[in-house]
């Protein structure tokens, strides 16, 4: 299926061709055969309406779900059945709710590391606490119970748990949609870190319902509509960057 000779998107760090998701259940499509590539170096905004696709597109770029029709390339190749785990690792998606597992602040950050896939790397105790301090966290919040963080801590610690593992790619499902403000900038900051250090080979999608957000978090702008991708025509509304509707 795959052309090298003719694939245009040879730089691509994710390439996503036909890519499709149907319900189970009743066969209706949800997202309708898609053709995606991200860049090194895009961050990609997604928007669309409540229900739209956003979230099944971004889980099935993810490969968290099993795509029911096209492929998904990652570095120009296919992305096989034994290579999700490492293509997880380092195409990382974020949800609105994290999972944390029972037990300390710590112990989720060190769980990655039990994994298969991380074998051979290890905990890295003074990457996590500078991270945690650009969060502005000190290393007592490693002995807190996850059970007991508030919206905010806990996702703070999915999204270190994600970057110490220096992903390549950020897939975010509205990581910041139930966060207080504080806790919003803190995460956009964090992942703006994460970006800024090596720019040329990372990128982002963004999933937000968010314009001043959207504005802050990228420049390529795609939308959503009833299972079908677009590329916005202008960036943002009201962006005076580029000054063109949405
Ligand atoms: N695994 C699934 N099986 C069946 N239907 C699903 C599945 N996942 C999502 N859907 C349906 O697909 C549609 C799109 O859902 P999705 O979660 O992607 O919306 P969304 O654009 O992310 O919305 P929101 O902005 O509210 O998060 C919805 O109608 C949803 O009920
Ligand atoms: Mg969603």
């Amino acid at each position: 299926m795959k052309n090298p000779q003719n694939d245009s998107n040879r730089d691509a760090l994710v390439e996503a061709r036909g890519l499709m998701r149907r319900d189970a259940q009743r066969g209706q499509i949800l997202l309708h055969p898609t053709d995606f590539a991200l860049e090194a170096g895009q961050r990609v905004v997604l928007t669309g309406p409540s229900g739209s696709g956003k979230s099944v597109f971004l889980r099935a770029l993810a490969l968290l779900d099993p795509p029911d029709g096209g492929e998904l390339l990652w570095h120009g190749k296919t992305v096989g059945r034994t290579q999700i785990p490492s293509y997880r690792r380092h195409v990382a998606y974020l949800r609105q709710r994290p999972a944390l597992i029972d037990g300390s602040v710590e112990d989720n950050l060190r769980y990655p590391w039990s994994l298969a896939v991380y074998r051979g790397s290890a905990f890295d105790a003074a990457r996590v606490t500078s991270l945690l301090n650009a969060a502005g966290r000190d290393r007592d919040f490693l002995t807190r119970d996850a059970a007991e963080l508030s919206g905010g801590e806990a996702q703070i610690v999915a999204l270190v748990r994600v970057l110490q593992l220096d992903p390549e790619a950020l897939l975010l499902d509205e990581p910041t949609a139930s966060l207080d403000p504080e806790s919003a900038r803190t995460v956009e900051t964090l992942i703006a870190h994460w970006f800024e250090r090596e720019r040329a080979a990372r990128a982002t999608v963004w999933v937000s319902h968010d314009p001043a957000q959207a504005q802050r978090v990228g420049e390529r702008h795609l939308t959503m509509r009833a299972g079908v991708l677009s590329e916005a025509a202008g960036a943002f509304i009201d962006n005076p960057a580029t000054g063109a509707p949405q």
